[in-house]
Order: structure tokens, then sequence, then C-alpha cells
């Protein structure tokens, strides 16, 4: 049987299966339409996240949010946002290795239950374990590869624009890419 996303958000809220789910305020399962053609997924929470239990709600989320208007896509209507691991890393540190694999049947779940067309990997962490372990963002953001049916693009983190806004230009080229994609696909 398939659970649906509320579903499978309620049976996460009680995982244990990395230490993160000790120290979190609160789950961050994801956002989005369960009708979604796109999935983006980041990292992880940070400390704006875990207070409100929703993805990309802090800066970084807002830089998103601009990104994804200039391309008609919105989280309350046609996109789904989740992330590498559902709980925050303990600082703001980076997921490891560990916590990522044990939270990536929750994501895989996420995918099977959405049928995605694109995924947008959201900076390295994600594009390295859901593209290739030697994705560079720098050199091969933008461009798409296929993988068992899905079409997956890795971009710019949000964060890392903020840091360094001269990246900026190129994360707007792939934002265009991607709607251009989304056209070729005949998905509106
Ligand atoms: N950074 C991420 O990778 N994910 C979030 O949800 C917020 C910030």
């Amino acid at each position: 049987m398939e659970l649906t996303l509320k579903e499978l958000e309620a049976a996460c809220q009680s995982c244990r299966n990395c230490p993160l789910g000790k120290t979190r305020t609160n789950l961050v399962f994801g956002v989005g339409v369960p009708d979604a053609k796109v999935m983006f997924v980041g990292e992880g929470p940070g400390a704006q996240e875990d207070a409100q239990g929703k993805p990309f709600v802090g800066q970084s989320g807002q830089l998103l949010d601009k990104y994804l208007a200039v391309i008609d896509l919105d989280r309350s209507k046609n996109i789904y946002i989740g992330n590498m691991v559902k709980c925050r890393p303990p600082q703001n540190r980076d997921p490891k290795p560990e916590e990522t694999e044990a939270c990536l049947p929750w994501l895989r779940k996420q995918v099977k239950c959405l049928r995605p067309k694109i995924i947008v990997c959201l900076g390295r962490i994600a594009a390295q374990r859901l593209i290739s372990p030697d994705f560079r963002v720098t050199r091969q953001h933008g461009q798409f590869i296929e993988k068992g049916g899905i079409l997956f693009m890795g971009t710019f983190h949000p964060a890392a624009l903020l840091r360094n806004p001269a990246q900026k230009a190129d994360a707007l080229s792939d934002f265009q890419a991607l709607r251009d994609k989304l056209e070729a696909l005949g998905i509106k």
C-alpha cells in the first residue's frame, strides 16, 4: 500500500534512524503540492526551518522564492521542496554521510509518492548524493541528467549565492533552463 505525503510525514515524526531526530525541534518533512512535477531538494533544515517545521523559510529560502517566482513556480501552487535530511544538524553543520543515508529512505518514499518529472538539487550535498559523487556545482550546474526516468539538475544552493553573489547570474540561467525544459516537456 502506498502512503500519501501526509501519512508519510506522520510516520516520519517518530523516525530515530539517526541521532538528529533527538536534537531537532520540529521535523522538516517538506512542503508543496502533491501533484508537483518539479521537486527541489536542499541539504537540511537550519535554525528557522527547525523552529517552523518548514523548509527554506530563512534568508536563503526568501532568495529561492525569488528565483522560483521568475519562472512562475511557487511552493503553494506547483512544486514540492524537501531536503536530504529532515532534521536540523546542530550548529548548521553539513549533514554527515551516515545521517544522509539514514534519511534517504524518506526521500525515496517522497519521490515515489510525488513521481516528479524533474528533481533540482540545491547545492553540493544533494547533487553529489542524487546525481553523482563527483558532481561539481560550479562546472556542471544547469545540466539535465536522466536517471531512472527522472531528469536531475544541480544548481547553486541559495545560501552559497548569498555568500557569493557573483554566482547569481549563473543561477538565474539555471532557472531559465528549467523553465525551458518544462515548456519543452509540455509541463506548466
Ligand atoms: N538550507 C537547506 O538546505 N534547506 C533548508 O530547508 C534551509 C536551508
